[in-house]
């Protein structure tokens, strides 16, 4: 087959139907699981002016150096397209002035974001996430509460047996001056056994050594200086505290003082959920405590924190796991008819039929029943309901169980309750749009 003339723009990809029983399953999971724990939804901009990205995101990371589709209005002012959402959430925080809402305010979001990277397995150009945010409250309590989320969310989707919790604590900027010494002398000599981007990040950012992914550099970086040697006490007791709140949820989690995060913006706790799988670098998710940002963004000091999962790679482990999930889709019934009464007949019956939360599709060209019926096989219909002449002389209707290859005919009169009752009333969708 010779390809299209247009695909989609490299690392981009459609959600077709199928993939969207995942997304919407997984959005409904986190409806849920946020609203239960008093979080709000938020949708911040696809793109923000770029300097609130620099700012929080920091300069020197990968993200703002390398990802960032950045574009110019037609006034000359630098935007970019959201590669995270912490960012715009804390900017909307401040601009709206949620700091006089009661302490903490719990956000959660679910939008697609864009990073210009090379794209492959799990990682796209344009990819979805969701997250939450809990801003306003520095308690290590909160620290477990939105770790204990997320890991919800994991089990809820099916995926929490097939990815471990990596845990750890950066402490603040002040434990973390003589840490940046403390790695910049043990580095300094050893530049040329260090991969090009940590060679450059040696002095601006010498902490993102410890977990760049090259071989080399990982060997260095197990026998760099340890973290725990410097960290200060407050920083260590909130840490600790984060620790035993999980063991008290039953959270599982690996120590590993060499997760760092990829993001300027962490304080203390961070962590990541990788695959246990051997050899799969990418993890489907990751956050933590951010107690400068908001200051950062020009507000007072107020501490936050918060985690971002992504939606694609979260759907690869579901599939890899062989989780389908329930299919609101699946049509139920196929009406199939001839001659013009009967087409009539059929519109309002499809009506009648989805007013009790049956999905419906309704053949409307003038094809023999013969073909209608094959249209009905290949969309999976459960049951076809079929008029001819025949049938609308007489009063009937033709109810064919598509799955058993039986079928019956019935009086006409009365067909919507017999559909329903086969399907099972308690499966069809609720109506009411409005009831909360
Ligand atoms: P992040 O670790 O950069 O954190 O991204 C979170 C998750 O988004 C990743 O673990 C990954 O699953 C997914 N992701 C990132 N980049 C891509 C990509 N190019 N393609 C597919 N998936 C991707 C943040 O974004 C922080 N804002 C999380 C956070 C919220 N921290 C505090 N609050």
């Amino acid at each position: 087959m010779s390809s299209p003339k247009y695909q989609s723009p490299k690392g981009t990809r459609d959600i077709l139907p199928d993939d969207h029983l995942y997304f919407s399953f997984i959005k409904k999971v986190v409806r849920h699981r946020c609203r239960e724990a008093g979080y709000r939804r938020i949708s911040t901009p696809m793109f923000e002016d770029i300097e609130v990205f620099i700012h929080s995101i920091g300069e020197t990371t990968d993200i703002v150096e390398k990802e960032m589709f950045v574009f110019e209005s037609k006034s000359g002012k630098k935007l970019a397209l959201k590669p995270e959402g912490t960012a715009g959430v804390v900017r909307a925080y401040l601009e709206h002035g949620m700091q006089q809402l009661p302490q903490p305010v719990e956000l959660y979001y679910i939008e697609p974001h864009f990073r210009y990277s090379r794209p492959q397995k799990g990682r796209y150009r344009q990819f979805h996430q969701f997250g939450f945010e809990i801003i306003g409250e520095a308690d290590s309590a909160i620290d477990a509460q939105v770790i204990y989320l997320a890991h919800k969310i994991n089990q809820d989707l099916g995926v929490a047996d097939r990815l471990t919790l990596q845990l750890n604590t950066i402490g603040c900027p002040n434990c973390r001056k003589q840490y940046r010494e403390d790695l910049i002398n043990y580095y300094t000599g050893k530049e040329r056994s260090l991969c090009a981007d940590c060679q450059m990040r040696l002095h601006r950012n010498p902490m993102r050594l410890l977990d760049c992914k090259e071989e080399d550099c990982q060997i260095l970086a197990s026998m760099a200086p340890k973290f725990e040697n410097v960290i200060d006490q407050e920083c260590k007791e909130h840490f600790e505290l984060v620790k035993e709140y999980l063991d008290e949820l039953k959270v599982p989690y690996v120590l590993n003082p060499q997760l760092v995060r990829g993001l300027d913006y962490y304080t203390r706790t961070v962590f990541e959920f990788w695959s246990k799988k051997e050899g799969a670098q990418n993890a489907t998710g990751g956050g933590g405590r951010y107690d400068g940002l908001v200051e950062l963004m020009g507000g007072q000091p107020t501490p936050g924190i918060g985690y971002a999962a992504g939606m694609e790679r979260i759907v690869e482990y579901m599939q890899e796991a062989g989780i389908r999930p329930p299919n609101k889709d699946r049509i139920h019934v196929f009406i199939a008819q001839l001659g013009l009464i009967a087409k009539k007949r059929s519109l309002s019956l499809l009506n009648e039929l989805r007013e009790r939360g049956i999905n419906v599709v309704g053949s409307a060209g003038k094809d023999s029943i013969k073909s209608q019926m094959h249209v009905a096989d290949r969309l999976k219909a459960r049951f076809s309901l079929i008029m001819g002449q025949i049938e609308v002389q007489e009063g009937t209707i033709i109810l064919r169980d598509m799955d058993k290859g039986s079928q019956e005919i019935l009086p006409y009169k009365g067909i919507v309750d017999v559909v329903a009752s086969n399907i099972g009333e308690n499966k069809l969708a609720k109506k009411n749009l409005w009831e909360e």
